[in-house]
């Protein structure tokens, strides 16, 4: 039995559990998610999986959920709120998809604009930003489309396949979310 957080008409967000470690663990381990995901040059294990899972899970300032794709319910991936900061307001957003039948499908989308409403209106925060690699081209797309907006980029800010790649920094507001959804 899941505990439906939050959902929409294709997916809903529950809480991860231990017994989720093993595919996480999978989708991590594969070259193509691990490609634009900052903590991909650290070797990972299930047992690191179970932790990461069990150390957000013990943080009030973090809300890590899976992604499941209904009507079978299927575990696709992973998003988070982190940081949560209660005094300025404000927490980053981290996901990943990690079922590559399911990219590309407008879920990401979807995923980060349910997580928008409940850092928004159910959490009270004012803002939230991320970063992402600045050749992760789907990703920023995908971002737009829910609102956020370039604010910047750091130069060299990751080390990939032999190389240094840049990061945008992408933030929204409440105020920006709103005038989007009306
Ligand atoms: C980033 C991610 C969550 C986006 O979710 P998604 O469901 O795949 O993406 P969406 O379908 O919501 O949106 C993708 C958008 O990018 C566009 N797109 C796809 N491939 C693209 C490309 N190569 N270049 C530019 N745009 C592209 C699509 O057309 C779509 O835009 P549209 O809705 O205006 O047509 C998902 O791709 C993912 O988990 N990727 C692997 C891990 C990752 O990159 N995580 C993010 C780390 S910051």
């Amino acid at each position: 039995m899941r505990v439906k957080f939050l959902e929409t008409e294709r997916i809903f967000l529950a809480p991860l559990e231990e017994r989720d470690a093993a595919v996480c663990y999978k989708w991590f381990a594969d070259p193509e998610v691990r490609r634009y995901l900052s903590s991909a040059a650290i070797v990972n294990t299930i047992e690191k999986s179970k932790a990461f899972i069990a150390a957000a899970n013990s943080s009030s300032g973090e809300a890590l959920f899976g992604i499941f794709a209904k009507p079978e319910n299927v575990h696709i991936g992973n998003v988070s709120l982190g940081g949560i900061d209660l005094i300025n307001r404000n927490a980053s957003i981290g996901i990943a998809i990690g079922e590559k039948d399911y990219l590309g499908r407008g879920i990401g989308r979807e995923t980060v604009k349910l997580i928008l409403k409940y850092a928004f209106y159910t959490v009270g925060l004012n803002m939230v930003f991320l970063n992402v690699f600045a050749d992760n081209a789907r990703a920023i797309a995908s971002y737009e489309r829910c609102g956020f907006k370039r604010r910047g980029e750091l130069p060299q800010c990751f080390f990939r396949d032999g190389g240094f790649i840049s990061c945008v920094i992408m933030s929204i507001t409440k105020k920006e979310y709103e005038s989007m959804e009306t």
